[in-house]
Order: structure tokens, then sequence, then C-alpha cells
């Protein structure tokens, strides 16, 4: 038995972009990559803190990586992994995403 809660909006979330959602008391990344709706637990390898604040810009200038604002590691969107940092070769925690009826949820078990 999962719990689920709703990604607001995620099929309107633009390619390439992305977004904080809160989760009772956790935050989550979640993007779009070709098509699909990933997530990742918003917490640095490197010192186990949220990669940013809620009102900050989580990707790169270029719009390609996700980049923990602490010391500017640079994940790749699409499998979490850290390319460049202090953390480079780990990777974010990916979370579970579910479509039930055309919407989008973070899925617990
Ligand atoms: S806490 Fe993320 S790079 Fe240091």
């Amino acid at each position: 038995m999962f719990n689920k809660y709703l990604i607001p909006n995620a099929h309107d979330l633009p390619e390439g972009k992305a977004l904080n959602i809160t989760v009772e008391q956790s935050t989550f990344l979640v993007t779009k990559q070709q098509g699909q709706i990933i997530a990742f637990e918003n917490l640095c390898p490197h010192q186990n803190k949220p990669l940013n604040w809620s009102s900050e810009s989580i990707l790169d200038d270029e719009g390609d990586y996700l980049q923990c604002h602490h010391h500017g590691a640079l994940f790749s969107p699409s499998d979490g992994v850290c390319i460049t940092g202090p953390c480079q070769g780990s990777q974010l925690k990916k979370a579970t995403v579910g479509m039930e009826q055309g919407n989008c949820y973070l899925l617990f078990a």
C-alpha cells in the first residue's frame, strides 16, 4: 500500500524545467525529461542539505543540470548523478512517481 501525494500541474511543467514540492517536512525536486516526470529528494549527498531554498531556481545557468546552491555541485536531471563538484559520482535519491487517471503522484511505501 502506497501513500500518494499529487504533484500539482506536473503535465504543465515545461520540458527540462524543475520545481520544488513539499510533502510533509520533506522537499522534492520534480523535473520533466523527454516527457517523463522524474522526482528526487531535495538533499545534496555532499552535506545532506536541500540543494536550494524554495524560491530559487534549481537549474544551472544553461538549464541543463540541477545545481546545489551551497558548493555548486551539478546533477544530471535524468538520473541524479553528480557530474561535477565535491560529491562527484554520488547520486540524488530518486523518488517514486506514479500515474493515476492522468495525474502524477509521489508514492511512498
Ligand atoms: S552541500 Fe551540495 S555541494 Fe555542498
